[in-house]
């Protein structure tokens, strides 16, 4: 079900307390996102997208509006079930690779069974890990420690921590944002690879157009709301990000 609306925000709105002063990072935004969609997040500096994105993966909770993920709405839930909920369908990917510097590839890759209590040197879930670490090329790394690897293998094996319990929905925060041209690149083809062969649904936030143009859809996110949406349609090789960033230039990005 391809068309099935797996993730819908409803005029979310989000106020931060700033010392004395109130912020209001996110003023009504309401957006839908299809299962196996590719979904960029643009905009400026400020603009709110992380806390955007924050607020989809139930990483925090809205000052008001809904979210509601794979059919379950979040602020209905209590905080141990919206984290259930969190594990079991999001995976989230950082600018900063947030690795545990002191355990290896393996068990970096392993922490979503661990944490849930399920023995990940064995059954379903090593296949599993054994599964991913394929699909970001890593096999072999596996005894590796983070920090005994470049910035870019860094960054897939925390592509792969979070694709390995197979969530609903891929939530990336710049995640080429710390890597060198060859090396986003890299990123981008696993990120695309994962929704294009294997219907993955992803929400990327981005500042560079050629990352956003491996989406379906880009929202463009200005001062907390939603301001545009640019419609790709699906990727098919190496789609020229030109006339995507003569678009953004016109909106002023
Ligand atoms: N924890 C917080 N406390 C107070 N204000 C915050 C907090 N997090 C974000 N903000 C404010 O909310 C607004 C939106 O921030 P957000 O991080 O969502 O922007 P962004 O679009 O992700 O920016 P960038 O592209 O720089 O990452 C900004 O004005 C920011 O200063
Ligand atoms: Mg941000």
């Amino acid at each position: 079900m391809r068309d099935a609306v797996i993730l819908e925000a409803r005029n979310l709105t989000k106020r931060y307390r700033l010392g004395t002063r109130d912020v209001d990072a996110l003023r009504g935004v309401s957006l839908q996102v299809r299962r196996g969609e590719f979904v960029a997040l643009m905009g400026p500096s400020g603009s709110g997208k992380s806390t955007l994105l924050q607020l989809l993966g139930g990483l925090d909770r809205p000052t008001s509006g809904e979210v509601v993920l794979d059919g379950e709405v979040v602020s209905h839930l209590s905080d141990a079930e919206a984290t259930r909920l969190r594990r079991e369908k999001t995976g989230f990917v950082f600018q900063f690779f947030n690795l545990i510097p002191l355990l290896d590839v393996y068990e970096n890759v392993a922490l979503p069974y661990t944490i849930a209590g399920v023995d990940p040197r064995h059954g379903d879930a090593a296949d599993r890990i054994r599964e991913v670490l394929e699909l970001v090329d890593l096999q072999g790394r596996e005894r590796n420690r983070p920090d005994q690897l470049s910035a870019g293998e860094q960054q897939r094996v925390a592509l792969a921590r979070a694709l390995v319990a197979k969530p609903a929905i891929l939530l990336a925060d710049e995640p080429t944002g710390n890597l060198d041209y060859a090396t986003g690149g890299e990123i981008l083809d696993e990120l695309w690879h994962s929704c294009d062969a294997l219907g993955q649904t992803i929400v990327l936030v981005t500042h560079d157009a050629r990352a956003a143009a491996h989406a379906d859809r880009v929202l463009v996110v200005g001062d907390g709301k939603i301001r545009d949406e640019i419609e790709l349609g699906r990727r098919s090789t190496n789609r020229d990000a030109g006339p995507l960033i003569a678009r953004l230039a016109q909106l002023g990005l």
